[in-house]
């Protein structure tokens, strides 16, 4: 009877302590980081939502759908991360498929009546399975390689739904979307329509064509992601654009159908993207005046998401301005996004391989890096860190590191969280441009990819192996 009575006390007590690491820990992502000291959480604690769920206590985790905490441990839908760390080691994308699909049909839906097409940024991510995910919910596609043409139409992508960015294009590039029989080439100068129109007249095509203007508007985003200045590589400047559009004739092989342009990536508020478009409406109107038929007007992407103290527009919001913006005109509206589709879909699976005090500095030394995920070393850019399982170990201030020899091969900088030596963190947002930018550096192979849908887990790319690494280089005779 003693002995019932105590293990009682001793489950009741372990119940409260953990109940109390949970009420201590969660934050609004507004905070620098989930997990701060109790004294500061008051204010902010109301962003998280608890809910009794079948008697299993659960923590959504705000801006992050899918993604949420059952009893302690973090999951993705309706699985343990640390269940996939088991199955897949790490380091190892995780994805979920219901946060891709909600993402594609928020924006498919705020265009409600108008007709649009959805043209998903393969280089936010091109794993065939979200992109194959993607083309069966009637999305199309932004491409900016041969690389990234050969994907989407492996992945079952429609290339009357495909078109073609970027600023270099070859001409082995431009004859194979051509015999792809593409929606559109998002042109970026007279030369490139120059070369268009002569490999369409080799292949006896006629090159559907929309010019990338630069409406020299600042996108109020990084630097490096900034698209749509005078100063910067891209488009057609705003002032030359009308009289290429006039002289298009002259190119007997290409037919323009649409305008288009895109002002940088990350953008967390309306007006750059509604200074934008009013500039190209009113270009739309002068060339309409010329009597050019526009069927086509493309936005781009850029619609930023939440990495930690950003508030960007929702999906709806953002369209919404555009098509008030857009007001009576006929024209079809494609967008591009990228980074809104997939980033919050996604997070980067890592394990803690060595805790390092030093007097300066506390590290936990993880086994992802910079070749992984670069962001963090290339835009100085802040990703949450989240404990996939919470323990009432107490807190440190830590710098995520990987194992590159570079100082600026981390992941986060001054992160509050109990760390142990093989402890399991999730790296969020890491959907876009985390494995798409991946590299070999220090011959670190690539990470796994796994997708989770409801209690499913499927690899969706394998780990690769140094062999595959070295396969294809030889040495001197
Ligand atoms: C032409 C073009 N369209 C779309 C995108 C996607 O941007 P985001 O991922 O920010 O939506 C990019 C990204 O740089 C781009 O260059």
């Amino acid at each position: 009877m003693i002995c019932i009575y105590v293990s009682i006390l001793h489950l009741l007590f372990w119940q409260l302590i953990h109940a109390y690491t949970i009420h201590c820990c969660f934050v609004d992502l507004d905070a620098r980081s989930l997990w701060v000291e109790r004294a500061s959480l008051s204010s902010t604690r109301s962003a998280i939502r608890d809910t009794e769920i079948s008697g299993g206590r659960t923590k959504e985790l705000s801006g992050f759908p899918s993604f949420e905490y059952h009893d302690a441990r973090l999951c993705v839908e309706s699985v343990p991360l640390d269940h996939i760390s088991r199955e897949f080691d790490t380091p190892c994308y995780v994805y979920s498929r219901s946060a891709l699909t909600t993402a594609y049909r928020e924006f498919d839906t705020a265009f409600a009546e108008r007709d649009h097409l959805v043209c998903y940024a393969v280089k936010a991510n091109p794993s065939l399975a979200i992109l194959n995910l993607f083309a069966k919910l009637g999305c199309g596609f932004d491409i900016v390689s041969g690389g990234e043409l050969q994907r989407v139409l492996k992945a079952g992508g429609d290339p009357q739904k495909i078109v073609f960015s970027g600023v270099g294009k070859r001409s082995d590039e431009m004859r194979a979307a051509l015999a792809a029989n593409i929606l559109c080439f998002n042109v970026e100068s007279e030369a490139e329509l120059g070369i268009l129109n002569q490999v369409a007249s080799e292949m006896d095509k006629i090159a559907p064509v929309s010019l990338r203007v630069n409406p020299d508007v600042n996108a109020r985003t990084h630097t490096y992601i900034s698209t749509g200045l005078k100063e910067n590589k891209f488009g057609i400047p705003f002032t030359e654009a009308e009289k290429l559009y006039t002289s298009g004739k002259k190119f007997a092989n290409v037919r323009i159908i649409g305008l288009d342009c895109h002002i940088g990536s990350q953008l967390t508020e309306l007006a750059p993207f509604s200074e934008a478009c009013r500039k190209m409406l009113s270009l739309l109107d002068r060339l309409e005046a010329r009597k050019l038929q526009i069927e086509h007007l493309d936005l781009g992407g850029g619609l930023g998401i939440r990495y930690f103290r950003e508030n960007p527009p929702s999906a709806q919001n953002y369209v919404a301005a555009l098509c008030a913006d857009i007001g009576h005109r006929t024209q079809r509206i494609l967008i591009e996004p990228g980074r809104s589709l997939v980033g919050n879909a996604g997070l980067l699976l890592t394990r803690v391989e060595y805790i390092k005090h030093t007097s300066h500095r506390d590290f936990a030394i993880v086994d992802a890096a910079m070749n992984d995920l670069i962001r963090p070393a290339l835009y100085d850019a802040y990703h949450e860190i989240l404990p996939v399982i919470i323990n009432g170990n107490s807190i440190k201030t830590y710098q995520i590191v990987g194992p590159v020899c570079e100082t600026g091969d981390f992941l986060g900088h001054d992160r509050k969280l109990a760390l142990a030596k093989g402890d399991l963190l999730a790296v969020m947002s890491a959907g876009a441009y985390g494995m798409s930018m991946s590299s070999n550096y220090n011959s670190r192979p690539r990470a796994a990819e796994v997708m989770v849908d409801g209690d499913h887990i499927h690899l969706i790319r394998e780990r690769e192996s140094v062999e595959q690494l070295i396969a294809h280089e030889r040495i001197l005779p």
